[in-house]
């Protein structure tokens, strides 16, 4: 394993994203349960969401996302010596999936490993990476976040379905003298694990118990609030910084109505949030690289700007990240 300088920071060097070629609007979804557009919109403000094909999996999305990162990047996949894919919903049991993408990228013998932190898996994962660059454990780090979410959605289920879509995206991160992410913030309270769960196991070749999200909607959404805007403002005094020092607040994308009240309550102006949910709903490890990638390659997020990265997810588990571009 790579044994470099320690104390380094983590620097992203590219990013990259995917969204499977099939869409499903809300009229399409009109069609499927008993709902339509207007409270869609209304409640969550969500248009249209990705999702994947029949044969497409996880690491199929993944892989598209990281070759795009290593492009901008301008990495070989050889340059890479650590991945880490967050992902609740992995092509098999086991191997991981990130092991599935090592083969496919051709990084061999790079440590790679997936993280279940449903909706916070990036940022839980994005911050274990950091800690790999900073004790100098590796130089180049290929962090995702990818999801078919639409596998484990009950399509019968309106509380549910109608918020989620499946994509990836993925960040490369390299040490450097110059910042770099600045601050980390994990939190984890398995106290809340019924408001949103999975709930099922596998035993004897089984599904045992379901196979479906379910969700208490109201308790996410006020859990949502509180926690997000507590872990902008640990981020923020860790790096005695203002939101208004601050150029682009990416938060999680679950639902605009939480997304507003946060950044409300935050007092970041919504010019200053990049926001995806309308056309990829909620695609929840994916979400935040999503999110980045597309507002790094419309040119709103530029080189030298301060990011502030937070989600939150079944666990539950939360955190943020604030970060020079
Ligand atoms: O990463 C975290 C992931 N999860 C989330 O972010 C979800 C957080 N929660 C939410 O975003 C909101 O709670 C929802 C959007 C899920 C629901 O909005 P709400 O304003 O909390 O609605 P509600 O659950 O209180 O339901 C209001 C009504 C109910 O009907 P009644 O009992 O008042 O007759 C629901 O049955 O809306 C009904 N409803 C729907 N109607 C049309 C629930 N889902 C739908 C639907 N279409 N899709």
């Amino acid at each position: 394993m790579y044994q470099g300088k320690e104390g380094q920071y983590a620097k992203i060097i590219g990013t990259g994203g995917y969204l499977p070629e099939k869409i499903l609007t809300n009229a399409d979804i009109e069609k499927i349960v008993d709902t339509n557009d207007e409270w869609i919109v209304e409640r969550t403000g969500i248009k249209q969401r990705h999702i994947a094909g029949e044969n497409e999996s996880t690491c199929d999305m993944a892989e598209h996302a990281a070759r795009q990162a290593l492009e901008m990047a301008q990495c070989q996949p050889e340059d890479i010596d650590l991945i880490i894919l967050a992902t609740t919903t992995p092509d098999r049991i086991y191997p991981s999936t990130a092991c599935l993408l090592q083969e496919r990228l051709g990084c061999i013998g790079a440590p790679a490993f997936d993280v279940q932190a449903v909706c916070s898996g990036f940022v839980y994962a994005l911050t274990i990476a950091e800690k790999f660059i900073k004790t100098g454990s590796a130089k180049r780090a290929l962090v995702v976040g990818a999801e078919t979410y639409s596998r484990i959605l009950d399509w019968k289920d309106r509380g549910t379905c109608v918020l989620f879509g499946d994509g990836a995206g993925a960040v490369v991160l390299e040490a450097s003298a110059e910042p770099g992410i600045f601050s980390t913030h994990l939190h984890a309270d398995g106290r809340h694990k019924d408001i949103l769960t999975v709930g099922g196991q596998v035993n004897q070749g089984e599904i045992v118990g379901s196979g479906f999200t379910v969700m208490n909607g109201t308790e996410v959404f006020k859990f949502a609030v509180t926690q997000l805007s507590k872990v902008v403002k640990e981020a923020l005094a860790e790096n005695n910084m203002q939101a208004d020092e601050i150029d682009w607040f990416i938060p999680h994308q679950a639902n605009m109505r939480i997304i507003s009240a946060t950044a409300k309550k935050l007092h970041f102006p919504m010019e200053k949030v990049v926001t995806t949910v309308s056309e990829h709903g909620n695609t929840s490890a994916a979400s935040v690289p999503l999110a980045l990638n597309i507002a790094v390659r419309d040119g709103r997020v530029k080189k030298g700007q301060t990011l502030l990265l937070e989600a939150i997810g079944g666990g539950f588990t939360w955190g943020a990240v604030l970060l020079k571009f």
